[in-house]
């Protein structure tokens, strides 16, 4: 049998354990944090973002009672819409591409957080319960004006 000293032994053992604790925090993270993986939804051409529906006229529809999608188009150095408001209580789908480079969406104080790439829909669902105001953001530099591209989610009291 292969001799392993004493104290390599227990700094095995160690690792171990810390490799066990850090998978262990991701899967706990995963089931009580809700992780949602951004999914991609869909492709688009770049070059018809601006042009074609639905990112042509982006903005909150209603697809149900208490169910909305929003598509929003983040482009050098904006998003469209940069205000939106969801009623209190509601699911929502966010939808967002991009014509140009890569952009960030970080929705403040949500767990809303993806990369939005041309020629990718990018796509998140989130409920929102109370009624209150977030700041979203590009978080994903895209060149010189990526500090101006924010924009406002208000959600409304509920009906
Ligand atoms: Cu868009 Cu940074």
């Amino acid at each position: 049998m292969m001799h392993v000293d004493r104290y390599e032994k227990r700094w095995m053992i160690a690792t171990g354990i810390t490799l066990a604790v850090f998978v262990l925090a991701i899967a706990v993270t995963a089931v009580v944090g809700g992780i949602e993986l951004p999914g991609v939804s869909g492709r688009i051409a770049p070059s018809t973002v601006e042009s074609a529906p639905p990112f042509a006229n982006p903005g909150v529809r209603q697809l149900g009672p208490g169910r909305y999608e929003v598509f929003i188009r983040a482009q050098t150095w904006a998003f469209f819409p940069n205000e939106l408001h969801v009623p209190a209580g509601s699911s929502v789908t966010f939808h967002l591409t991009s014509p140009d480079v890569l952009h960030g969406f970080y929705v403040e104080g949500t767990n809303l957080h993806m990369m939005v790439l041309p020629g990718h829909v990018s796509t998140l669902t989130a409920t929102f319960g109370k009624p209150g105001s977030h700041q979203f953001w590009c978080d994903e530099y895209c060149g010189l004006g990526h500090q101006l591209m924010s924009g406002r989610l208000v959600v409304d009291p509920g009906h």
